[in-house]
């Protein structure tokens, strides 16, 4: 049997048919196979493997190098699943960097679309990318990368001009390219309107029910961080296995259970 490998095309109607989109991260061979077996659409080879892979205290410290390493190991088991990887602190400063790394991720790491953080000063590099035939995902809202400009994380757009700058930014990406956008730690009636707005699908973490889908890190959910966000839930329970807790997160997110108002932001 042939299976068709989700893209962003698939996000976009998703998106049209009010159909959930499930993402969920992967940094090794194991995880990724039974991710994908239980239909998470899109799997990400996050940074955040420096903090829960490597264990950082954030994700500052990652490289591009790292990022190829752990998409290498991810990519080959993904049979139905979009790969994403991100592009790490650093690493796109500007266009031209940043598609040679972008190149780096989807030869080397074999990836299908590739994150970056950041809104308007992200603009000629996504139009860059884009345009040269890199599919982009870009992160709004709590954007890590910036954890110690941002001064800790926290809930983002909570000020109206915040708020306003948050729109008009997701606005300007989609129109240079973008493909998807993931909000971070946003409230719930912003990440609302910007799902409403964009045409392009909203990938939340701590944003809500109301996104176009629902992103958790792997170690979150299955309940071994070390701190785990108020915006996850640990799907290892209940005497489940790790393939139940995956297909229970899938299913909550598709039938919208997960999140509940506890894991969103007002
Ligand atoms: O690196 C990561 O895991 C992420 C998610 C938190 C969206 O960017």
């Amino acid at each position: 049997m042939t299976i068709s490998r989700v893209t962003v095309k698939t996000l976009r109607k998703m998106k049209q048919a009010g159909d959930k989109i499930v993402s969920l991260t992967a940094y090794d061979a194991s995880f990724a196979r039974v991710i994908d077996e239980q239909g998470v659409d899109v799997i990400l080879v996050g940074d955040s493997l420096g903090m829960v892979m490597q264990g950082h205290d954030s994700t500052v410290p990652v490289t591009v190098d790292a990022i190829i390493y752990h998409a290498k190991a991810v990519a080959p088991q993904c049979k139905r699943a979009m790969v994403m990887a991100d592009l790490p602190f650093m690493s796109y400063t500007n266009p031209n960097q940043a598609i040679s790394n972008a190149a780096r991720l989807m030869q080397e790491g074999q990836a299908h679309i590739v994150k970056l953080e950041g809104g308007e000063a992200q603009l000629d590099t996504v139009r860059h990318m884009t345009r040269h035939g890199v599919p982009v995902c870009a992160h709004l809202g709590l954007t890590p990368q910036t954890v110690h400009k941002l001064g800790g994380y926290r809930v983002q757009g909570r000020e109206e001009a915040v708020a306003k700058q948050m729109l008009s930014d997701a606005l300007a990406l989609q129109d240079a390219g973008a493909d998807a956008v993931v909000l971070e730690c946003v409230p719930v009636d912003l990440a609302e309107k910007l799902s409403k707005e964009l045409e392009i699908p909203t990938i939340g973490i701590g944003a809500g029910r109301v996104c176009d889908g629902q992103v958790l890190v792997l170690q979150d959910m299955i309940g071994i961080s070390s701190l785990a966000p108020r915006f996850t839930a640990n799907f290892l329970r209940d005497g489940r296995n790790i393939p139940d807790a995956i297909k229970a997160y899938v299913d909550a997110v598709r039938d919208q259970t997960f999140p509940t108002d506890e894991q969103c932001f007002f």
